[in-house]
């Protein structure tokens, strides 16, 4: 076992930034009222949830009332597929959604089940080999009773951001609600939901250095949600649950980093996953490939698929060298199924067990990507000669 370690999976989650936990912890032990008590206590807790609430609506562009906290990103894109699927039934104004095929299972298995349980008609739109869907396509699939268009604005796996403002364009032209998974994508991306055709957008603080256990969901005011989550009519009675105030704190903190520091940040990104990635294909030009659009494509995450590889095999001879890094997503880690996202890319059976996929994030340096190089060449180069021998 290695003494170094190295943390490579940013994508799957991020440290919480000193910043932010300093922002949070009143919330636990001084103003820990419930905000929906009258009293001082309640009070405080309801001005701190609400000014959260603003500071996360004034950063992408877009009133308090549009914003929802969640208890994860998963529950913000249930909430968006789910509430307003069913809200276009019980109006009558649709039956049929949209998704691409490599959509995080948060929207894909929601999507399933509206579907098989729920009698919606669903149409799943294939993607290119950069992993991006094809506008053509989608507006080829909108018919009169599509109710929303669900597209992520960048894959968790492979990267590849999604053309989002021509996907809004072609829903918005054709009368159809537009949902983003924007929860990679919000670590690098600033929005702008009062000029962007986007309707709905699902956010999840862990993944840019906020805390797990909540997520946000713009919803553009006018929109119809029927909430999954019934009680005590929190978040305007679209999630119900007692709100986490320290947690909504922290979303709001954590954000506010994110715009002010985007630009060093994806810069530094940028530098390591390049370094990464031209190291890799360097090494390996045959049995190597990344995977995703080469350029449009998330700043910390370098993936790549493996000819006659196991990614597991991959991620365990790392995970002993003291690297921690992921096959994809998070969720499917330990799976050993061909990765459905490489198979939607076109890659056949040689290379879809062999995905690898790796993060960069703020405390990353030069030294950790040379170090992982060099143990990468080494750990492939030995699990290659004895998939030789075998
Ligand atoms: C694109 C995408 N959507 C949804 C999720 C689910 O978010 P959470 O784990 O916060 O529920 C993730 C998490 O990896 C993700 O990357």
């Amino acid at each position: 076992m290695s003494e170094k370690v190295i943390y490579l999976d940013h994508g799957a989650s991020t440290p919480v930034d000193p910043r932010v936990l300093a922002a949070m912890l009143p919330y636990w032990t001084e103003m820990y009222g419930n905000p929906s008590s009258s009293h001082r206590y309640g009070r405080s807790a309801f001005m701190a949830l609400e000014e959260a609430r603003a500071a996360v609506g004034s950063l992408i562009h877009a009133q308090p009332e549009e914003i929802v906290f969640t208890g994860c990103g998963s529950e913000s894109d249930n909430l968006a597929l789910r509430g307003v699927m069913w809200a276009a039934r019980a109006n009558g104004t649709g039956n049929h959604l949209i998704v691409s095929a490599i959509e995080h299972s948060a929207v894909l298995q929601t999507a399933v089940q509206l579907r098989d349980q729920f009698h919606f008609d669903l149409t799943i739109l294939p993607v290119d080999e950069n992993g991006q869907i094809r506008p053509d396509e989608l507006a080829a699939a909108i018919r009169p009773d599509t109710a929303l268009i669900s597209i992520m604005a960048a894959n968790n796996e492979i990267g590849s951001f999604q053309p989002i403002q021509t996907i809004g364009e072609l829903a918005r032209a054709r009368g159809v609600l537009f949902h983003t998974d924007a929860i990679q994508a919000s670590a690098v991306r600033r929005w702008d939901v009062a000029s962007q055709p986007i309707d709905l957008l699902s956010m999840a603080p862990h993944k840019f250095y906020g805390p797990k256990g909540v997520g946000v969901l713009y919803v553009r005011q006018g929109i119809d949600l029927i909430s999954p989550l019934t009680g005590g009519g929190q978040e305007d009675g679209r999630r119900a649950g007692t709100s986490n105030v320290a947690f909504a704190v922290g979303t709001a903190v954590a954000l506010q980093l994110v715009d002010q520091e985007l630009e060093s940040r994806a810069a530094h990104y940028q530098a390591l996953t390049r370094r990464l990635t031209t190291g890799l294909l360097a090494a390996f030009p045959e049995d190597c490939r990344q995977t995703g659009h080469p350029t449009d494509r998330l700043p910390h995450n370098a993936s790549f698929a493996f000819r006659h590889l196991s990614g597991n095999d991959l991620l365990m001879h790392l995970d002993m060298a003291g690297i921690a890094a992921s096959s994809g997503s998070a969720c499917k880690t330990g799976n050993p199924k061909p990765a459905a996202t490489l198979q939607a890319i076109g890659l056949d059976d040689a290379w879809t067990k062999g995905g690898l996929r790796l993060t960069v994030g703020m405390q990353t340096t030069q030294e950790d990507i040379d170090y992982t190089l060099e143990k990468l060449q080494a750990i492939i180069g030995r699990l290659q000669r004895l998939t030789a021998v075998y």
